[in-house]
Parts: structure tokens; C-alpha cells; sequence
């Protein structure tokens, strides 16, 4: 009997490979080995999404997706189609046991460099400790990706906000995406409103479109105020996994990072919750200010890398803007109603904005599409996306040569363009 019978809700995402690829075949015997009784059901899909490529760094690059029932699984992964070497996340070499997301972390990689990989995943029942059972393995298709680096002149790059499990929204932003092609997709916060059950991540994050939007285009979280909000919200990063900090003085800031593609330097930052920590609406559940002047710690460092700090173009990314026209805005540390900017973390991470240059700064959070121009004592620009509405969903994008940076905001229902902005290189 299939572990997965009463969870297949959605078609098998990737097909049977046949065995023999690479370490297919290895594989396959390994796991049937391990359980006499075991069945393989291909009609049957243990997944229930395609994979989400993420934290794609110079060296390492993971890869999520969503389960449609109890599971083990691993991602081979090569130079070439013939993949050959396997990446587990296992814990004290104890493989993983899943039953909503599973993942895998791939090290050891080199900048610059084509990947292909694909994923496997065996159904698995516990009956006892010593009485349990794993399927064979079903491998997505092969997919393929460039690790992050300096070479290469040339990146694309599209920005999704505030889509608050709106999936008409969701669809429209990545049928845009897929048609411009952008190399780097990111979710600029508040992916859902709340974060009560895995099921609604499956569905609206992992797969909103039965396409695998994400296989082959890095999918970059940008967490939003909205994304910590829920008694499900701690397994989150089981699906948007976290990056791997190098240095152990920030081993907890899992959600920043700071990357080069090509020209471009992108800095992700976590602005937290909308409200301050001592806010009685967080029930004790906030501690979001140290955790911000840790950033600050952690943006001083990131923008002195080398290959940061000689970025042709150097863009941040956070999720509630560290401006407002609006001398009056809320500032997000006042009892009173919620954040329209971060300003305690505008006055931590705007000095290292001005000393190190970034030029541009992509926020979200308002719901409403905005444009600030740079100015004498705020030499960065700051672009707002729109909202969940699918009238009110803009998507941002750009495109960087050695020349120039484009950026372009556009309505996804009707691409109406809502501006154009040219930026020169700053070294
Ligand atoms: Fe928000």
C-alpha cells in the first residue's frame, strides 16, 4: 500500500527518471535495499511542488519543495546532465524525515559555474523504530543553474511584493516573470498574510502555478512583517530556506545576504515586524530590535567583500521603506497603528547606504506603488511595489550592463508602465 494514497492532490511534479542516470541507479537499489516491501507507485506524486532553487551564493546553492506526504529525499547534482554526486541534508548523519518540505544544501560549488541537478524523494513510513518502509525514488526532471559571481556583464533581475496569498496576483506576477526572463526572481515580504498551516504555504508560495517557477531562476526571500505572523511561521524556513553565514557572529541572521550576479551587488535585509517589540500586540513573541542592530553589525562587513564593494551597481532590498515624503510618517516604534518606514533601522543601516553607495533601495510594505529620487542627505533612491490587489500588483524590474542599470515598474494586469529610471555605474 503507498505511503501517499489520500495525499496525491496535484499531478507528479517531474517525471520517473529512468534508472541508470548518473547515481540513479545507485540510489534506487540503496533505497529498495532498505525495505523489502516497498512499493513504487509513479502514478502516485510524493511532491507537491516543483523545486524552489534559493541561496544561490558563489559556493552553494539549496534546493526546497513541498511533500504531499511523509518523505525522505536528496538532490543529485553535476557539471553536466550526468549529475553523479548527491547533497542530503543530513543532521549528524541522520538523513531527513520530512512531511510538509524537504531540502537539500549543495556545497562545495564554484562562482560563476553551470549546475544541473535534480531532485529524489522516497516515501517513508514509520510503523515501529525498526518497522518502516521507503519507496523507491521519484526524481524530478533535470534542471540546471549559474552559481553567483562577478563574471559576466550582463543581469536581469524582477521584484514580486505584498502579494498576501492572493494567487490571481501570484499568477499575474510570475507569467511576467517567465516572459521577461529575469536571471533572479525576488519576494519582496508579506508572501502570505498569516502562517497557520504548511498547507497554504504549498499552495501559495511553493506551487501557485503548477510550474517550476522557481527550478532554474534563484527564488530570494526578502521577509516582510507579515512572514513571522502564525503558529506554523517557525517552519517557514523548511520551505524559503536560509542562507549560510560564514562568519559565526551571525550565524542567526538566516535571511541576509549580500550577492553578486555580473554587474550587480544585491544586499538583503529583514526589517521585522511593523510594530516595536514591546508592542502588547506581540504577546511577547517580538524581539526584532537587536535583531536589526545585528544587521547593521552584519551590513558593515557584507558591504566591505570585495566583490560587494567593487559592484559596478549596489542595490538593497528590505521590506518595510527606510523613507517617506511624508515628515509625519509613522516611524514602526510608537504604540500607534504600524510602520509606514523602519526608522530605527534607517538610522542604523542608512550611514552604511550613504558610506558604501547604494544606489537604489526596493521596499514594499505600503501597498502602493512610489518613486523617491535621491537627494543630497539621502544620495539612494527608494522604489515601493503595489499591492495584492491584482489592479494594484506591480511588478519591478531591471536589467544592468556595463553601461547602465534600467529599472522598470509596471502594472502586471495590463503592463502599463508606471516609470523608468537609468542608473550609471558608481565605480
Ligand atoms: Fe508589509
Amino acid at each position: 500500500m503507498s505511503n501517499c494514497q489520500g495525499f496525491n492532490r496535484r499531478a507528479f511534479f517531474g517525471s520517473v527518471a529512468a534508472a541508470g542516470i548518473g547515481g540513479a541507479a545507485l540510489l534506487a537499489s540503496e533505497s529498495s535495499s532498505s525495505a523489502e516491501d516497498a512499493k513504487n507507485e509513479p502514478s502516485k506524486s510524493f511532491t507537491a511542488s516543483f523545486p524552489l532553487l534559493q541561496n544561490v551564493s558563489e559556493t552553494s546553492a539549496s534546493i526546497a519543495w513541498a511533500l504531499n506526504c511523509p518523505a525522505t529525499g536528496w538532490v543529485e547534482w553535476g557539471t553536466t546532465p550526468a549529475l553523479g554526486k548527491i547533497a542530503r541534508n543530513s543532521e549528524f548523519g541522520l538523513n531527513p524525515f520530512e512531511t510538509d518540505f524537504i531540502s537539500a544544501r549543495i556545497n562545495g560549488l564554484a562562482p560563476n559555474t553551470k549546475y544541473y541537478y535534480r531532485t529524489a524523494t522516497c516515501s517513508f513510513t514509520y510503523k515501529t523504530a525498526y518497522d518502516k518502509t521507503a519507496s523507491e525514488p521519484q526524481y524530478s526532471d533535470i534542471y540546471s543553474f549559474e552559481t553567483s559571481g562577478s563574471k559576466g556583464d550582463e543581469t536581469s533581475f524582477a521584484v514580486m511584493n505584498d502579494t498576501h496569498n492572493t494567487l490571481p496576483t501570484i499568477r499575474g506576477h510570475l507569467k511576467r516573470v517567465k516572459e521577461l526572463n529575469s536571471d533572479l526572481l525576488f519576494w519582496n515580504g508579506d508572501l502570505c498574510s498569516d502562517y497557520m498551516n504548511p498547507e497554504h504555504v504549498k499552495e501559495n508560495i511553493a506551487n501557485p502555478n503548477d510550474e517550476p517557477y522557481a527550478a532554474e531562476r534563484p527564488l530570494i526571500f526578502v521577509p516582510g512583517n507579515h512572514d513571522r505572523r502564525g503558529k506554523w511561521v517557525r517552519n517557514l524556513k523548511n520551505c524559503l530556506t536560509t542562507w549560510r553565514q560564514d562568519d559565526p557572529a551571525f550565524y542567526e541572521l538566516g535571511y541576509n545576504y549580500a550577492f553578486r550576479k555580473g554587474p550587480v551587488a544585491f544586499v538583503v535585509l529583514d526589517t521585522g515586524e511593523d510594530k516595536p517589540d514591546w508592542h502588547p500586540a506581540w504577546t511577547q513573541m517580538a524581539n526584532y530590535e537587536p535583531y536589526r542592530e545585528l544587521q547593521a553589525a552584519w551590513l558593515a562587513k557584507a558591504l566591505e567583500r570585495p566583490e560587494i564593494k567593487s559592484a559596478p551597481y549596489l542595490i538593497a532590498l528590505c521590506h518595510i521603506p527606510l523613507y517617506s515624503p511624508n515628515p509625519k510618517a509613522n516611524p514602526g516604534n510608537i504604540l500607534d497603528q504600524f510602520a509606514t518606514i523602519q526608522w530605527p533601522a534607517r538610522q542604523m543601516w542608512g550611514p552604511l547606504f550613504e558610506k558604501y553607495g547604494v544606489q537604489l533601495l526596493i521596499a514594499a510594505h505600503l501597498h502602493s506603488f512610489g518613486y523617491s529620487e535621491p537627494t543630497a542627505d539621502r544620495p539612494w533612491a527608494q522604489i515601493v511595489g503595489g499591492g495584492p490587489a491584482y489592479d494594484n500588483a506591480f511588478l519591478i524590474h531591471g536589467k544592468a550592463n556595463k553601461d547602465n542599470l534600467t529599472l522598470v515598474c509596471e502594472k502586471i494586469s495590463d503592463q502599463k508602465v508606471a516609470g523608468t529610471w537609468t542608473y550609471k555605474p558608481r565605480v
